[in-house]
């Protein structure tokens, strides 16, 4: 896994700690290597690597899974995917993925923030079998009666329908396991689920400062492997399940530090 250097803008590190202007979807952008983000997002994402690099490595690990598993999919056939929470665009993403594999395929991008329709919408404008809806998969009754969502569902083909680094930031009180049991249920036969997700039981290596951890996952809530493994219901789990999302499929080898990431990663199969 390559980690992308970081290079923090101009400022004194006083400086950089505290930018309330900072967007949190824009700072994961930038640990990803996108160039969405402003100067306060790139800021804000340069303390939290000097404070708790792991933090961004484990963003970058996400993504690394994303990737693989979209081309794992696309390898085995699956032509249609629902990318919720799909965050701003950084090559290579979902439909760059999926349609390079199958040009004649359907990729829908879900997310709650409207900043990230715009970038999405502008970039895929002229790209045919790519579109974005806005929704909250807080409400997926809502986001599954969306046309395009529901094009891919009615087909009754099977569809992969990727959570890649969104239900983290779903509390209990939104009921995840009830949100979850809606999108599977609604899946064709033969469809696939894929979770990554904040470990709650991986421990931070001392390198990561606590309190700078603690105030970035303000907003998130990381969950045990357990947790994460129920979110797949009754789906048949592709080899070797719920693990440290480098762990999944690593194109390379990996170092006993990428290994422990505190990141889930999983895809299942529904029978
Ligand atoms: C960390 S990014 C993940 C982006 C991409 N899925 C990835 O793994 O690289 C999380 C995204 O989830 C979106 N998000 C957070 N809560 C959401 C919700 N309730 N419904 C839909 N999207 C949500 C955020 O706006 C953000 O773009």
């Amino acid at each position: 896994m390559t980690i992308n250097n970081v290079t923090p803008p101009p400022g004194r590190v006083s400086e950089l700690q505290k930018r309330p202007d900072a967007h949190a979807a824009r700072v994961y952008d930038y640990f990803i290597g996108g160039e969405n983000g402003l100067e306060a997002d790139r800021a804000a994402g340069a303390w939290i690597h000097m404070q708790a690099p792991d933090l961004l490595a484990a963003m970058q690990a996400n993504r690394a899974f994303l990737s693989r598993a979209v081309r794992w999919l696309a390898r085995q056939g699956v032509d249609q995917f629902i990318d919720i929470g799909s965050g701003f665009p950084v090559s290579p993403n979902t439909h760059e993925i999926a349609l390079s594999a199958a040009p004649s395929g359907s990729v829908v991008y879900c997310d709650l923030d409207p900043a990230v329709g715009q970038r999405t919408r502008a970039l895929i404008a002229d790209k045919e079998g790519a579109a974005f809806v806005l929704g909250d998969i807080r409400s997926p009754e809502e986001l599954l009666a969306q046309p395009a969502v529901r094009a891919l569902i009615n087909s009754g083909r099977p569809v992969a329908c990727v959570l890649a680094a969104v239900l983290h930031f779903v509390p209990e009180s939104a009921d995840p396991a009830g949100i979850t049991a809606v999108l599977r249920e609604a899946l064709p036969r033969g469809s696939y689920l894929v979770v990554s997700h904040i470990a709650g039981d991986i421990p931070w290596s001392d390198r990561n400062d606590e309190e700078t951890l603690s105030r970035a996952f303000e907003d998130m809530y990381p969950r045990t492997r357990e947790q994460v493994a129920d979110f797949f219901g009754d789906f048949e789990f592709v080899a070797p399940g719920v693990v440290p999302a480098t762990q999944w499929h690593p194109a390379e080898e990996i170092t006993e530090a990428e290994a422990g990431l505190a990141i889930y990663g999983g895809v299942a199969r529904k029978l």
